[in-house]
């Protein structure tokens, strides 16, 4: 059997240290015991967040707290604009035509980020508007959009601003409460390091008044009852004791750490893989502000970004993405979040370089791997 490397954005490598604390023997989720757990977990998520606001935990992978943030924020019937500039910006119009809400689409071409400008536009010509639903980091396209200006749009309007960072959370600070985002929602397997199963949603003070008028329909996802009970350190359902365990781990580590010294390293990644990229003679598929939690690199015109994905898992055993939807083919993407280090990075440059190479494309093999080096080499 073939050893795995997890490079793609999520799910990312599990730090061995998380795995043992995982494997304790599980605790009651009734238990005083358990109770200390929600209370520390809850405290970590705060701090992650950077918020007073009460970070809520689910158990479901990240669609599901995007899905609560229309359930417990609109009414059917209601409009919200939507930011589509790819796979997980399009899923916020599925949700709310599932809710019977209305999406104010913004199509913004793959590889771009949206303007806030327009943003406004859609805001002030309808006030009904409720709700911005966008990403942090648009994993598809290894975009970030402009959250921080988005915030600045909403805050002297009724509109509610709901950031899925999924992808973000962890690769690069989203200081909630100095930024002003009502909602961020985020979930466990990415830079958070752990297996799927987990999703989060810090919810501010606008979106709790928003929540009051609410009349979707929600039952497992009710942010009323688990605000009530995770507020007294209890889960309203069965909380997935064995996923808490290994967050207050990651929480320890990344305490050790320091979150500055996480972000600084997901740069230097970043960095160097976007070197490598450069060095091949490649292009990013990120046209305007290319993320450092991954980087999605544009294939040249006669390679199948899909035959780039397969060579490394089959031949190496190296888990990439591929593109979605209309990026399928053309791409593909790599991260640089969680528990990777320089010489994973290096190692997917150079497994990238041998099926470049093997797929036909011409370029200087060890080229890539020469310009990252430099980067590691320096920093
Ligand atoms: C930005 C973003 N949003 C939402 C999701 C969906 O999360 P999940 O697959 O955990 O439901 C992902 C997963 O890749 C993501 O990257």
């Amino acid at each position: 059997m073939k050893k795995v490397s997890l490079l793609a954005p999520g799910p990312t490598p599990v730090p061995p240290r998380t795995l043992l604390a995982m494997a304790q023997p599980l605790i009651h989720h009734r238990s005083a015991d358990f109770q200390e757990v929600i209370g520390k977990v809850r405290a970590g998520l705060k701090k992650l967040f950077q918020t007073q606001n009460e970070v809520l935990t689910f158990c479901s992978s990240g669609t599901g707290a995007m899905e609560s943030s229309v359930a417990n924020l609109l009414s059917p019937g209601d409009k919200a604009i939507t930011v589509s500039g790819g796979k997980f910006g399009e899923r916020w119009a599925l949700i709310l035509k599932a809710y019977g809400c209305t999406p104010v689409e913004i199509l913004v071409p793959w590889g771009q980020a949206v303007n806030p400008a327009d943003v406004a536009k859609l805001l002030k010509d309808d006030p009904s508007i409720k709700a911005v639903y966008v990403q942090a980091l648009e994993t598809s396209t290894g975009v970030d959009h402009p959250i921080e200006e988005l915030a600045q749009v909403t805050k002297n309007t009724g509109a509610v601003l709901v950031v899925d960072a999924v992808s973000a959370l962890g690769a690069y600070p989203i200081p909630v409460d100095q930024w002003g985002l009502d909602v961020v929602l985020s979930g466990s397997q990415k830079a958070l390091m752990l297996p799927p199963g987990l999703a989060f949603a810090s919810i501010g003070p606008k979106a709790l008044e928003m929540m009051k008028t609410s009349k979707c329909p929600k039952f497992y996802f009710s942010w009323a009852k688990e605000l009530k009970s995770q507020g007294e350190n209890k889960g309203a359902f069965t909380s997935p004791v064995t996923l808490f365990m290994g967050l207050l781990d990651i929480f320890a580590m990344l305490d050790e750490w320091g979150m500055d010294k996480v972000y600084a390293e997901t740069v230097i990644r970043s960095k160097a893989f976007k070197a490598a990229v450069k060095a091949w003679g490649l292009d990013l598929y990120s046209k305007q502000r290319p993320s450092v939690a991954l980087t999605a690199v544009q294939c040249p015109e006669n390679i199948d970004g899909q035959k780039v994905v397969k060579w490394l898992k089959d031949k190496y055993g190296i888990f990439i993405a591929g593109g979605q939807d209309q990026a399928k083919g053309k791409i593909f993407r790599v991260a640089h979040m969680g528990y990777i280090n320089e010489f994973d990075t290096l190692q997917a440059i150079s497994a990238i370089e041998m099926a470049l190479k093997g797929l036909g494309y011409a370029f200087e093999m060890g080229s890539g791997v020469a310009a990252a080096q430099k980067i590691f080499g320096e920093n």
